[in-house]
């Protein structure tokens, strides 16, 4: 285990902001992990970066990176350690013929970082595949086993989201054999397929590609208006008298997606723009992307700050005007 010093963590997110690591360790077992977290430093657990917001102070203390990349088979059943490139495993289910992770391709980061917000995109989410997740409680450094239930998944969120109590080692999928069968309209609109059809695997990956490139939400150093943190904002859910109140202004045309317990989701990013914020709409070295109003973009040089009163701004303008609160979906440190 190598520990180094003053590390800058621009260049470990994609949004490149943020000051430096006082020490950065990358493990490569689960062992080194235990020897990494022997510390009395603040420790600071970092996964591809693609989903968090580093201050301008960096981090005063010990950032850890997973680097365990195992994968092992059992039937149906696949065990992917958290250090393992996620999209590189979405590549290499659907070239072995195994559904349920597809249309979730293009997505940055690490297979550990995606049961804490329960990732999710074109109708799937990581919860409808995972059977089991190991995680190492950060007390004691032993490793323990939750069900999907002890995982307590929701619209991005999760019983490991919002405490530092415990770092995911490793992340058991069920995916069986067979086509894809999207359920998300944009997505068999794109596939030109009836609702319920089904396509094949690597179709749908292509497909969801192509529809991420469009939004600016396939990190590309080619593309600045990828330079973000994926979407900003999580999709606000409301009481039905909101959507009311919102209908009675706009009319039926704003999207909506109904929950099981009655509740309503909204999209951020409709909200964001009848605000009054337009794509690529810029305030000094930050803005919105000019492809899709739920992205924030670093558009070079940017400080944590700037970035973060961008959002206050998105946050207080879509308050004061819908009377909706926004919530940020990245993790800030
Ligand atoms: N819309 C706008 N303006 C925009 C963007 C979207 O009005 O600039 C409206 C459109 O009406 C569109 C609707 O919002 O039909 C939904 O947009 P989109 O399909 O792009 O999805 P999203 O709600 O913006 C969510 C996830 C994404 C995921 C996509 C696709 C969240 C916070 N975001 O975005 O996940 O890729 O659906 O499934 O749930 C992420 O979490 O970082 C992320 C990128």
């Amino acid at each position: 285990m190598q520990v180094a010093r003053d590390v800058s963590l621009a260049g470990k997110t994609t949004l490149g902001i943020g000051g430096a690591a006082r020490e950065f360790v990358r493990v490569a077992t689960v062992d080194e992990l235990r020897e990494a977290l022997a510390t009395s430093e603040p420790v600071l657990i970092l996964g591809g970066g693609s989903n968090l917001v580093v201050g301008d102070g960096g981090f005063a203390g010990r950032v850890v990176q997973p680097g365990m990349t195992a994968i092992a088979y059992d039937g149906d059943e696949v065990r992917v350690e958290a250090g393992v490139v996620w999209d590189e495993l979405v590549a290499q289910m659907v070239d072995e013929g195994r559904a349920g992770l597809e249309c979730m391709s293009g997505i940055p980061g690490l297979v550990g970082a995606t049961p804490m917000q329960n990732v999710g995109a074109y109708g799937q989410e990581v919860s409808d595949t995972i059977v089991r997740v190991e995680a190492l409680y950060r007390e004691t450094r032993e490793v323990v086993t939750f069900s999907p239930e002890q995982c307590r998944f929701g619209y991005r969120t999760s019983a490991f989201k919002a405490t530092s109590r415990w770092v995911i080692t490793s992340v058991t999928f069920r995916l069986r054999r067979g086509e894809s069968r999207p359920r998300y309209a944009e997505l068999t609109k794109a596939l030109a397929i009836a609702e319920g059809g089904t396509a094949p695997l690597a179709r749908v990956r292509e497909t969801v590609i192509g529809l991420r490139r469009g939004k600016g939400m396939v990190v590309d150093a080619a593309d600045p208006e990828s330079r973000s943190a994926g979407s900003f904002f999580t999709n606000p859910i409301v009481e039905p008298a909101v959507v009311a109140r919102l209908d009675a202004r706009f009319g039926a045309a704003m999207p909506r997606w109904p929950q099981p317990d009655g509740m309503v989701k909204l999209s951020a990013g409709w909200l964001i723009e009848r605000a009054g914020f337009t794509k690529g709409y810029t305030v000094g070295r930050v803005g919105i992307s000019k492809k899709h109003a739920l992205a924030l973009v670093n558009r070079g040089g940017a400080s944590a700050a700037e970035l973060l009163a961008l959002a206050r701004e998105i946050q207080d303008g879509v308050r004061a005007q819908l009377g909706v609160q926004l919530e940020l979906e990245p993790v800030v440190v």
